[in-house]
């Protein structure tokens, strides 16, 4: 019997209910805006509201799906972030509440920087392919931080892509050949004590660079198709300049013919407002890709994963026929459109609140964000809500 084609049935982001306009921010910082804009190629970055977290995010990246598709099939709930709210729970248990999941359900949360999201996809393949009726949610949700006033600070931003990985998916197939590529290097990294990471900029592009070239040579040596055959390229976008840039050094290495820059600029324009999401941030870049590319059936994607510390991935996917009719276009620009602009002053207040640290209770203002908040902090549990208008996850008749 043939093995099945596994891979996305279905995908969806969602983002924070606030924005910074990177022209604010270069305005206060003294730098001309066109370094953001077109050396960073960042026009402006997702805000959180104080009430909302990667939990929040996650549950209403998800709760579309689970609208659409029901739980019945999920067995298993992988969370991929680098923003954990819990040194032990995994963030995925608040979902059983905020999402109505049954408990005959397995919850994991993974870590390894901005890669662990990828490797969710492949170990939910793998869960897939062993049991062929089931399926698995992979949501990768993070909210990227960095201190104020430094040069990363306009490379903010925060997202969850959530994603149902099935057998016989209706949108992508996964192809079983994948290219990875690991060092040992501290480039980017977040010791316990600290709520921003350390990060040593310019040796982190190289390191990315390195371990990209890294992932592809392995994908090549396992029979992968060549790079200059790929249709679209979508990478993980600390800022969506660096994708372009990756691209063209990969380009010179593997394809020795002219760049496409046009393989790689659809799945930069969602990152391009929305800032680094971390774990979400190559899996946006492909929602991006199919939301404003034409019809991609049976063409090869290839979504490339890079980790700081580090680890790097490159996927291959194919959009399966009939897959333009289940995208949600509409509600990922509406999720856009209707962040609420935020002024420096107002960023900066947000920035600076934080939950405290001591144990001791908080309750949250109901700010204008998303269908599901963080009302609470007591008894140091965290207490999450579902807004009113936030619509059934149950499956629609
Ligand atoms: N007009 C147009 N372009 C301008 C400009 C202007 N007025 N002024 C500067 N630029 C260009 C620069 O030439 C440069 O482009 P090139 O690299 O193509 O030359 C670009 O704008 C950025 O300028 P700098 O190199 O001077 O930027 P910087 O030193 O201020 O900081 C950064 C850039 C290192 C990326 C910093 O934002 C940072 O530390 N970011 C966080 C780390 C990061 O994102 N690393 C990426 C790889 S690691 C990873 O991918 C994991 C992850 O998610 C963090």
């Amino acid at each position: 019997m043939a093995a099945p084609t596994i891979g996305i049935h279905d995908i969806c982001f969602a983002t924070t209910g606030y924005v910074l306009d990177l022209a604010e921010l270069a305005g206060h910082r003294g730098v001309p805006v066109q370094k953001y804009q077109r050396g960073l190629g960042q026009d402006s970055m997702s805000v959180p509201a104080e009430d909302e977290d990667i939990v929040t995010l996650a549950a209403a990246a998800a709760a579309p799906i689970l609208a659409t598709h029901g739980h019945d099939e999920i067995r298993t709930v992988l969370v991929a972030t680098e923003t954990g709210v819990d040194q032990s729970k995994a963030a995925g248990l608040y979902l059983l509440s905020l999402l109505d999941l049954p408990s005959s359900i397995r919850v994991v949360e993974l870590k390894q920087a901005c890669y662990s999201g990828t490797a969710a996809i492949q170990f939910a393949a793998a869960m897939v392919a062993r049991e062929p009726g089931s399926r698995v949610l992979v949501i990768a949700t993070d909210i990227a931080r960095y201190d104020l006033d430094t040069a990363a600070e306009a490379t903010q931003g925060a997202a969850a892509v959530a994603m149902l990985i099935s057998a016989d998916p209706a949108m992508l197939q996964l192809s079983p050949i994948s290219g990875v590529y690991a060092r040992d290097i501290s480039d980017f990294w977040r010791p316990n004590h600290r709520s921003t990471p350390v990060v040593a900029g310019k040796e982190s592009i190289a390191a990315y660079h390195d371990a990209v070239a890294g992932a592809w040579r392995d994908f090549h040596a396992r029979g992968g198709r060549k790079f200059g055959d790929f249709a679209a390229h979508c990478y993980h976008q600390p800022f969506t300049q660096m994708a372009v840039k990756a691209h063209r050094e990969l380009t010179r290495l593997f394809a020795a013919g002219a760049e496409s820059e046009a393989a790689v600029l659809a799945g930069t324009l969602y990152n391009r407002k929305i800032g680094n999401c971390y774990t979400a941030s190559c899996y946006l870049g492909l929602v991006s890709l199919l939301d404003h590319s034409g019809d991609l059936s049976g063409c090869p994607v290839a979504v490339v994963s890079y980790g700081s510390g580090c680890v790097a991935e490159v996927l291959e996917l194919y959009p399966v026929p009939g897959y333009r009719a289940r995208l949600r276009t509409e509600l990922h620009r509406r999720t856009m459109t209707e962040r609420t602009t935020v002024s420096y002053a107002e960023y900066r207040h947000l920035w600076n609140i934080q939950p405290p640290t001591d144990g001791s209770d908080y309750l949250l203002p109901d700010q204008r964000s998303g269908p599901f908040r963080l009302a609470a902090i007591s008894g140091n549990r965290r207490i999450y809500e579902r807004r009113r208008n936030a619509g059934s996850t149950k499956k629609s008749a």
